[in-house]
């Protein structure tokens, strides 16, 4: 155990003395949870051995899952990347900084923990000024998943990584709420065709506008032990990745079944005295208002930027409200839509409730 302090940082003007204290840390091999605008990151030295196995024992990551490496300015990609294809200098040009992260061929310089010995590497520029300063000040790319324990909930706020991290890392870095709210998409250059292999931060409308062969394949509907054979194939897209602490159902199909399938479901668990969380829209709100239950929205149906933002504060809020169960609808999805409704399939982990 070691002290865990939160520092808070100014999101647009972050102070130079804070920033140089995270960083002193980074270049000691040590490790620091600072923000993005996806979600909180635990960032240590990309090219440091031994700050890339002090993030997998913070988080309780297995080495098999790899990282994505953190850069502020392309220049650094020269040390990182054997060759840069055209798709990917257009690719950054129309979205870095910003929440996507590139699959591209390794360099033999980046460090095996970081790629889990595949020959390709994972690379983002985040367009958050602190996570910006700080790759600066640290003088080398940041190797950062999610700040959350391994198989949790990503943190949105400082709280969120505390609550997970506590004791566990020596800082960090508080700038509030993150605005995207949903990691970054990754999206695989070296396949044959350029794939998503996570939806997220940039849609999939958004990328095809820049390069119009880009694809995506949601994942399908199937049960929960078919989908941990599938993950073996794909590193990191374990299906329960983002789960709560708490039992998570989600319900498809036309949004009037799957309300009176929820409040059928809310009826029968109520019955036996749990309390249930429900996670819904404002068009929602006023079907559940009476039935007695947690209700955390997550905006209106129709933004789902606003959904994003909110979805992983949803979560962690309706389980730190001590609910036995979490009843999600699904969303739209359209645009950042089909981030949330990914991390909703994993959330319920299999625990799909097709209505209507
Ligand atoms: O928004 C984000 O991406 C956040 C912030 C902190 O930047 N980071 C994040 O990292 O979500 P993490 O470690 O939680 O998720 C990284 C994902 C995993 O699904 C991992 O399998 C995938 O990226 N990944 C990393 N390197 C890869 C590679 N070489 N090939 C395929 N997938 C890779
Ligand atoms: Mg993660």
């Amino acid at each position: 155990m070691q002290q865990t302090e939160v520092i808070l940082v100014d999101r647009d003007v972050p102070d130079p003395l804070l920033i140089e204290r995270a960083a002193s840390l980074i270049r000691a091999g040590q490790v620091v949870v600072f923000p993005t605008e996806t979600v909180y990151g635990l960032g240590g030295d990309a090219m440091q051995p031994h700050a890339l196995e002090r993030i997998f024992a913070a988080k309780g990551r297995p080495y098999s899952d790899p990282l994505i490496v953190h850069i502020a300015h392309l220049d650094a990609l020269a040390l990182l990347v054997t060759s840069l294809p055209e798709q990917a200098r257009r690719l950054a040009q129309a979205f870095w900084p910003g929440p996507l992260t590139l699959i591209l061929p390794a360099s033999v310089r980046v460090p095996k923990l970081v790629t889990a010995g595949l020959d390709t590497v994972a690379i983002r520029m985040p367009r958050h000024p602190v996570a910006l300063a700080l790759i600066r000040a640290s003088g080398s790319p940041l190797a950062a998943p999610s700040a959350n324990r391994f198989m949790h909930v990503s943190p949105t706020t400082a709280q969120h990584a505390l609550a997970d991290l506590n004791g566990r890392v020596p800082l960090i870095l508080d700038s509030g709420p993150c605005e995207v709210g949903v990691e970054s998409t990754v999206l695989d250059l070296c396949s044959p065709h350029p794939t998503i292999l996570r939806p997220g931060g940039v849609s999939l409308e958004a990328l095809q506008r820049v390069l119009p062969s880009v694809s995506y394949h949601a994942k399908e509907n199937i049960g929960a032990e078919a989908q941990e054979q599938k993950a073996q194939t794909a590193p990191g897209q374990l299906l329960t990745h983002y789960a709560p602490n708490v039992p998570t159902f989600l319900f498809e199909g036309p949004i009037v079944a799957v309300q009176r399938a929820i409040l059928a479901e809310i009826q029968r668990r109520q019955a036996q005295n749990e309390r249930v969380g429900v996670l819904i829209a404002d068009e929602d709100i006023a079907v559940f208002a009476q039935s007695g239950v947690h209700i955390y929205s997550l905006g209106s149906e129709r933004m789902p930027e606003q959904l994003a933002t909110h979805l992983f504060a949803g979560l962690r809020t309706l389980e730190e409200a001590g609910v036995q169960c979490i009843l999600c609808r699904s969303f739209p999805t359209q645009g950042l839509g089909a981030a949330v409704h990914d991390r909703l399939q994993k959330a319920a982990g299999g625990k799909i409730i097709t209505v209507g």
